[in-house]
């Protein structure tokens, strides 16, 4: 390896103290807390890669507070999650999608607060498709140890997270977060144990030629809904229509394509669930931050993602997330009024 490539190489720890200058609480903080989150990843990575080989692939026989199976995967990231973030002392609050409630850490001095999405994907678990955590970030407002104080201090509008990112397990297996300023992804070096720069600056386009969605809900979908998915088929060469169909069935593999591609994921609302799935704490608005501040949208079909008042930790809202240009034409069908006028022709 030249001295050049060799200078190239940058690991998640000198590239978050590099940039540390730019959090606004630099002291170390935010490197410790991405820290835990990377050693919770390596470890789950490291039972995904092998989940045929040892017992950990079925269900636990245990239901979560959504009432959804719980794979023993899901228990093991849900788990490991939480040793890795109060062990590392920087968080005093946690909440999960495995855990009804909030998790109190014994060590209250922690001023950041954590909500998950331990393993994201748990019905391709048992198919070996690819997996995904998810993580959003706040600063505590305070150090009350008051239990409905600190349940409150848990729902912050998504706007005020102070950083957010995903961990993907894929092909390879990788972490994007944004701390607010920009998006970088890093790949896991499974030789040396480091997660190094491999996607510095990441970029949505402002339009995508792919849609993702799960078609077999159609006949469930709102008239603004089915009127776009017949948009998006039709053919029209200005629009680069129709778009190519893609979904994976894992929130953080659809949107990791959606980053790098362009295009809109959407898991709107139906008939039988008018709130849609996906949970805003720790599903959505994390994934709205890393979008936007790539330069793309995210809504929930009429209202930004980022600025929704929450009212409860589980809370589920229909999502619309991805190019700029794709989100404004998905919103104006939802409106009634088909493609979106403002942007330039297939742009
Ligand atoms: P989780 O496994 O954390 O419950 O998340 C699953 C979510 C999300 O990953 C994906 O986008 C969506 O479920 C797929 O839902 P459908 O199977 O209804 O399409
Ligand atoms: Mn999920
Ligand atoms: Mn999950």
């Amino acid at each position: 390896m030249s001295d050049a490539q060799r200078k190239q190489i940058m690991t998640l720890s000198q590239f978050i103290i590099e940039r540390e200058r730019s959090f606004p609480y630099a002291s170390g903080e935010l490197s410790r807390l991405l820290r835990d989150i990377s050693l919770a990843s390596r470890l789950i990575n490291r039972e995904v890669s092998k989940a045929g080989l040892v017992d950990i692939l079925g269900i636990t026989g245990k239901s979560n507070v959504h009432g959804e199976q719980v794979k023993k995967l899901d228990d093991f990231a849900h788990r490991e999650m939480i040793s890795a973030l109060s062990m590392g002392g920087e968080c005093s609050i946690l909440g999960s999608e495995e855990e009804k409630d909030i998790i109190r850490v014994a060590s209250t001095s922690g001023k950041y607060i954590v909500l998950f999405d331990p393993l994201d994907g748990s019905s391709n678990i048992d198919v070996n498709v690819s997996l995904g955590t998810i993580f959003s970030i706040y600063r505590r407002s305070s150090e009350s140890t008051d239990l409905e104080h600190q349940r409150k201090e848990a729902l912050r509008k998504g706007l005020k997270q102070v950083a957010a990112g995903y961990v993907l397990y894929g092909s390879s297996t990788m972490l994007v977060y944004t701390t607010g300023r920009g998006v970088n992804g890093f790949t896991l070096d499974t030789s040396i144990g480091e997660y190094l720069l491999s996607h510095p600056d990441m970029q949505i386009p402002k339009r995508g030629k792919y849609y993702s969605t799960n078609q077999g809900y159609y006949s469930l979908y709102e008239q603004g809904m089915q009127d776009y998915l017949q948009y998006l088929q039709g053919e029209d060469e200005v629009t680069h229509r129709p778009y190519s169909l893609r979904y994976i069935g894992t929130l953080v593999a659809d949107i990791h394509r959606t980053l790098l591609y362009g295009g809109i994921f959407m898991y709107p609302a139906t008939r039988t669930a008018p709130k849609g799935k996906l949970r805003l704490m720790y599903e959505c608005n994390p994934m709205a931050l890393i979008i936007e501040q790539a330069g793309g949208l995210a809504s929930d079909g009429r209202n930004r993602i980022l600025e929704l008042e929450p009212r409860e930790l589980h809370e589920r809202v229909p999502l619309f997330i991805g190019s700029e240009h794709d989100v404004l034409d998905a919103q104006s069908f939802l409106a009634g009024n088909g493609p979106y006028q403002g942007t330039e022709n297939g742009s």
